[in-house]
């Protein structure tokens, strides 16, 4: 029996996990939401929360001496990344062998960090993925309820075709008409009212300064704005930060108990703690909740677990290239970094993708158009429990992202072809032109319907649920986080519905 109960206990504090939270505390359930990174909240030395993308400090990525943005380098300068010190900074790049995952680590996880594209999938491929979900009540209530409580906006029109800040993305769009291809407006949890104050001098910047992946100073609405601050108000939920969940094991009379190691700033662990709860929500993320149960299953405290546990993972087809364009298409020294339109090719029958026109604001001209593709690549990885290290491996080969890459290229080719340019070969290392390496969208490893039933509860036991993106068979065709807040909402009311409560 441990020390410290809660009825209810969320790991994580991203967006499925923000999800659980509110409405247990809604529901009146006593909750406790154990996050492993900090709370950004407090101003450091030169008064801002976050660092810049620019001049990044300890605050911008999680206990590394060297910052590991994703972009390597520039005309093959290792310029990008600086020197910072160790601490629990706000983005995280796990490495496997073959597959770097970018994560966010802090008081509303990957919403800290991310690109706020707010996007909900076309009906048919969220059909094809989750065939089992009803996809009339997802898109007449739960994506319409997520988009409401994410707090998604669209940029002004005509700001958008007059502003400099955009200019990169109308020339991207240029280049994409010439090519024969479709672009689409991208809603965003930026607030682009914001962004009009700033661009016109009366807001303080934040996107129009640089900042993204190590943290938004102002104008995101991130879950520490919305889910998290609606569930802190219920009264019956609280956050511990710095407080990572290790070990899972079953109480004998029903519930768990959690082995949880307290943090410092420094990364040592000040204390190890039991905490008990009747339900035990998993909000870790696609690989944080997926080792936990893994772990929990090889090491046998949790044997009765799905064998599915660890497998259908994917990388959302993720691929990122740059073009090289000509001295005459200037793509802007100012650019936000808030991303607004995609080329969406997804209807294409051979070679479907969705390609975000991401920014690279240097603070310069460089010409480079930029994108993060998200293409159908049906392979998938699995996780091996390593008792060495004590943690999961990622078995995913840099071969299996090839039906990536070639979806890419058969997009990005015609995009040459048609306005004569070429791919930038400077920017990921080793002259490369696709980053087929990392991924900002790791989905599955507890895959909906197989390691756990229709609604995220794990099989095998109950009153254990998965929340996340763990639950996302490894692409939706789109960037995820409505996905997957809009999948939590619906697995939620029928939890609540449903099961007994602590
Ligand atoms: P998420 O990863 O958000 O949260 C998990 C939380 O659990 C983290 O806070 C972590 O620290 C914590 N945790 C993990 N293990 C733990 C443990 N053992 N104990 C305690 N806490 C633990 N998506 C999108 O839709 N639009 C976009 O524009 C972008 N852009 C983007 C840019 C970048 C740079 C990144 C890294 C990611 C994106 N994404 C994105 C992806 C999006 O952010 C991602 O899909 C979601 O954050 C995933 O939500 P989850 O709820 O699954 O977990």
């Amino acid at each position: 029996t441990a020390a410290d109960y809660a009825p209810a206990v969320v790991i994580g504090s991203g967006y499925g996990a923000a999800v659980a939270a509110l409405r247990l505390g809604e529901a009146g359930v006593r909750t406790l939401v154990l996050e492993m990174g900090r709370l950004w909240d407090t101003p450091g030395p030169d008064g801002k929360i976050f660092c810049s993308t620019g001049a990044p400090d300890q605050r911008s990525m999680w206990f590394r001496t060297r910052t590991e943005a994703p972009l390597a380098t520039f005309l093959w300068l290792d310029v990008v990344n600086k020197d910072i010190n160790s601490y629990p900074g706000v983005l995280d790049r796990v490495r496997y062998a073959e597959m770097s995952v970018f994560v966010g680590r802090g008081v509303g996880g990957g919403s800290l960090v991310n690109g706020g594209m707010a996007v909900t999938p076309p009906r048919p491929y969220f059909s094809e993925v989750l065939p089992q979900v009803d996809a009339a009540e997802m898109y007449g209530t739960y994506f319409p309820l997520a988009r409401r409580m994410l707090g998604v906006n669209t940029v002004d029109p005509a700001w958008f075709e007059s502003t400099e800040w955009y200019r990169f993305s109308r020339i991207s769009r240029k280049h994409a008409q010439n090519a024969g291809l479709k672009t689409v407006f991208v809603p965003n949890v930026y607030d682009f009212g914001y962004m009009q104050r700033e661009a016109a001098g009366q807001a303080t910047r934040s996107a129009l300064a640089g900042e993204v992946i190590y943290g938004n100073n102002h104008g995101k609405r991130s879950l520490d704005k919305t889910y998290l601050a609606a569930a802190l108000g219920t009264g019956n939920v609280t956050i511990e930060t710095m407080s990572r969940a290790r070990g899972i094991r079953p109480e004998p009379g029903g519930g768990y108990v959690l082995t949880v190691e307290r943090t410092d700033t420094a990364g040592r662990v000040v204390e190890t703690k039991e905490i008990g709860c009747k339900q035990l929500f998993l909000g870790a993320g696609s690989i944080g909740s997926t080792e936990l149960l893994l772990r929990a299953r090889e090491k046998g405290t949790l044997p009765g677990l799905s064998t599915e546990v660890g497998k259908g993972w994917g990388h959302n087809g993720n691929v990122m290239t740059g073009r090289a364009n000509h001295i005459w298409d200037t793509v802007g020294a100012n650019q936000a970094t808030m991303p607004t339109l995609g080329i969406d090719d997804w209807a294409n029958p051979t070679n479907p993708v969705f390609a975000e026109i991401a920014p690279l604001p240097m603070g310069f001209e460089h010409w480079i158009s930029l994108y993060l593709a998200i293409t159908k690549n049906p392979e998938r990885g699995s996780f091996s429990y390593d008792a060495a290290t004590d943690s999961a491996r990622l078995n995913w080969t840099r071969s299996q992202n090839q039906p990536s890459v070639k979806a890419a290229k058969s997009l990005f080719d015609r995009v040459n072809r048609a306005n004569v340019t070429i791919y930038r070969y400077d920017l990921f290392g080793g002259n490369k032109t696709f980053a087929d390496d990392f991924t900002y969208h790791p989905l599955g490893g507890c895959v909906l319907g197989r390691a756990t039933d229709n609604y995220g509860r794990a099989k095998g036991y109950s009153g254990l649920y998965v929340t996340d993106g763990a639950l996302v068979p490894g692409s939706i065709g789109v960037n995820p986080f409505v996905t997957i807040t809009a999948l939590a909402e619906r697995n939620m009311t029928r939890i609540l519905a449903e099961d007994p409560s602590g």
